[in-house]
């Protein structure tokens, strides 16, 4: 029998590219099986879809968690290894102009709720984390925590990155008036949907289509492709390798890049 990987998921709300990859793990179309779904939010319906399946869930209620610490700050404990200096350095979800208290405020807040995420994830092992429709930012501290070896959390985007990041990718991509639509899966890194793809899928978009055809459109895609880029990782077959290229000045550039193997 082919080993299979255990598979961590997080969600926020509907769950159904979460349901994609239970039905493609049960049949064996993804050499994996679910080993946790977890939330930010109490009330994602996709944390039923979890339950019908016996898969283990819990909530890290990300609202409560940020409205506690605004509200009583000096009640805040944070993590001992929490170092907001090496924080800052490492992310790139921020401009360097952005305003440094309510970036203080951000970390913080994302710091405490990752902690006991990590906390309540310790009970289910597993070999990759797949964010389907998870809506909170992950700071560096909660990244280097789970890719201590390799890079090892999956996210899908509505777009074809790496136009139109961050929360509306088929509003965005139909506001913009494109004639292609599209998803990327990718391995997340410090910034805004910026991490290495390891898979993209395109379609047309047409003159009478309107915001909710295109995401139908571009949902039904993502079903398709998140399983496929699991199935990937299941075997193997994802190298994460830096690519050295030439800019148009003559300098050196590096890109962290993913190879199909
Ligand atoms: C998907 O469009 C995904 O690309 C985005 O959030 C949506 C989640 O949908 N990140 P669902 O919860 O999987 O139905």
């Amino acid at each position: 029998m082919k080993k299979k990987i255990r598979i961590g998921a997080l969600i926020s709300g509907g769950g159904t590219n979460l349901q994609a990859i239970i039905d493609a793990c049960e049949p064996g179309k993804i050499d994996g099986e679910m080993s946790f779904v977890g939330s930010d939010n109490p009330d994602a319906k996709g944390l039923q879809r979890a339950e019908k399946h016996g898969i283990p869930t819990f909530t890290t209620d990300y609202a409560a968690i940020i409205r506690s610490v605004k509200q009583s700050p000096e009640k805040v404990v944070l993590p001992q290894d929490f170092n907001i200096d090496e924080l800052f350095s490492k992310q790139s979800f921020f401009s360097p102009h952005f305003d440094i208290e309510k970036m203080k405020v951000f970390m913080v807040t994302r710091v405490i709720a990752e902690a006991k995420m990590l906390e309540q994830m310790r009970a289910y092992p597993f070999d990759l984390l797949v964010l389907a429709g998870f809506m909170r930012t992950l700071s560096p501290y909660f990244i280097d925590k789970v890719n201590t070896d390799i890079p090892r959390i999956m996210n899908i985007h509505p777009a074809l990155l790496p136009a139109f990041p961050g929360t509306d990718g088929y509003g965005g991509t139909f506001r913009y008036g494109c004639k292609v639509g599209g998803c990327t899966v990718h391995f997340i890194d410090y910034g805004e949907d910026t991490g290495p793809i390891i898979g993209q899928r395109a379609f047309p978009i047409y003159e009478n289509d309107t915001v909710e055809t295109v995401r139908e459109r571009g949902l039904k895609l993502e079903w398709e492709i998140y399983p496929e880029c699991i199935q990937l990782f299941a075997q193997g077959r994802l190298k994460v390798v830096k690519m050295s290229y030439l800019l148009e000045n003559g300098k050196k550039a590096e890109r962290t890049v993913v190879k199909i193997v």
